[in-house]
């Protein structure tokens, strides 16, 4: 288990101070993968820097499994450290050392016995998807293959914590989808709480159970995936759902967001709502979604001049959607 309590980070930069992490609090559970989500700039490198002390939190608090992180000192906060697996853009794998050496390295640091670390590497190694690998060195592998070598690394030490910082940002498709897998079953393996940075928004719809947007150092939404997406207004959702801001194909009528869920994202309601209003409603753009094992339906609709849009929401709302002038909304390039 993760919990954030408050942290804030304050780097001065010449006389001027930037506010890296401003009162950012969090929970992950064993078994859970949360998503942070932000921009360039947001913070998201600067807390796993804190949440695993290679940077010193200004104030607040990280607990590993209830072991206080920014109250350990140096023996403590090792061991402590020990719980925490880390997982980078690029592996960052020793190029001289073989595959199997780069996975013992962790081990090697805590002075384990020799043949308890050969059998361990050959698990890890299994566990990734390369058992046969172990002779190899890192340039012989691709990408995805040295990303599986990172992970086993980071798995090591027996760590409860998993954090990845943009762990498939130079992975093509494929070999994300492939990694995403991978860290999906190692969490239900292991009972992991595993956080995940990212910038992907495929990333947090694949793997997460819940998700962050962190923006300026602060958390501006949080919730569970089915929650976040569940919300017209929700910036998560406008961007998990991905319709571009503005499909205003025709230039004629006002333009009305509709968001349905469960059972009722399948309803015919365009259909419905334009014999109740008694006018001709078209789909501009949609999408249909299945996350965290739910469907999500988004669609823009016009509604012709002549018809109260506001009749239009509220025979929506009456099928139990929710319904918004699409110009009330956010834009989705302002989340990630
Ligand atoms: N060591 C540092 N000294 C001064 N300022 C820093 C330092 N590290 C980060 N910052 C500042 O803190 C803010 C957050 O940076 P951070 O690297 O955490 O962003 P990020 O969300 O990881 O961005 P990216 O997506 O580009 O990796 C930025 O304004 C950055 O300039
Ligand atoms: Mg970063």
């Amino acid at each position: 288990m993760i919990t954030v309590r408050d942290l804030s980070k304050v780097y001065r930069q010449g006389n001027r101070e930037v506010r890296a992490l401003d009162g950012v609090s969090l929970t992950v559970p064993e078994g859970s993968i949360h998503g942070i989500i932000g921009h360039s700039g947001a913070g998201k490198s600067t807390l796993v820097r804190c949440l695993t002390m290679l940077d010193k939190p200004s104030s607040g608090q990280v607990e590993i499994n209830g072991v206080d992180l920014t109250a350990a000192r140096s023996d403590a906060l090792r061991k402590a450290r020990r719980r925490i697996g880390l997982v980078f853009q690029q592996a960052n794998l020793f190029d001289s050392r073989t595959i199997a050496d780069n996975v013992a390295y962790p081990l090697e640091i805590i002075g384990a016995p020799k043949a308890r670390t050969r059998e361990k590497v050959t698990e890890l190694l299994g566990l990734v998807g390369l058992a046969d690998a172990g002779a190899a060195y890192p340039a012989q592998l691709s990408g995805g293959m040295r990303q599986r070598v990172g992970i086993a690394r980071a798995l090591a030490t027996d760590p409860d914590v998993l954090l990845f910082d943009e762990p498939t940002s130079a992975l093509d498709p494929k070999t994300t989808d492939e990694i995403l897998d991978l860290i999906q079953s190692l969490h239900y393996h292991a009972n992991l709480a595993v956080l995940v940075i990212t910038h992907e928004m495929h990333v947090v719809k694949r793997i997460c159970d819940s998700v962050s947007l962190l923006e300026g150092g602060r958390i501006v939404e949080s919730g569970r995936l089915v929650d976040v997406v569940n919300r017209l207004d929700g910036r998560l959702s406008q961007a998990l759902l991905g319709i571009p801001p503005h499909v205003d194909l025709h230039g004629v009528g006002t333009l009305v967001d509709v968001l349905s869920s469960g059972p009722k994202a399948l309803q015919p309601v365009v259909a419905h709502v334009s014999k109740a209003v008694g006018a001709e409603i078209a789909i501009l753009a949609g999408s249909v979604e299945h996350l965290a094992g739910t469907t999500f339906s988004h669609l823009r609709l016009e509604v012709p001049d002549g018809v109260d849009p506001q009749s239009v929401i509220d025979e929506l709302k009456a099928l139990g959607a929710d319904a918004a002038l699409t110009s009330s909304l956010q834009h989705v390039e302002e989340v990630a």
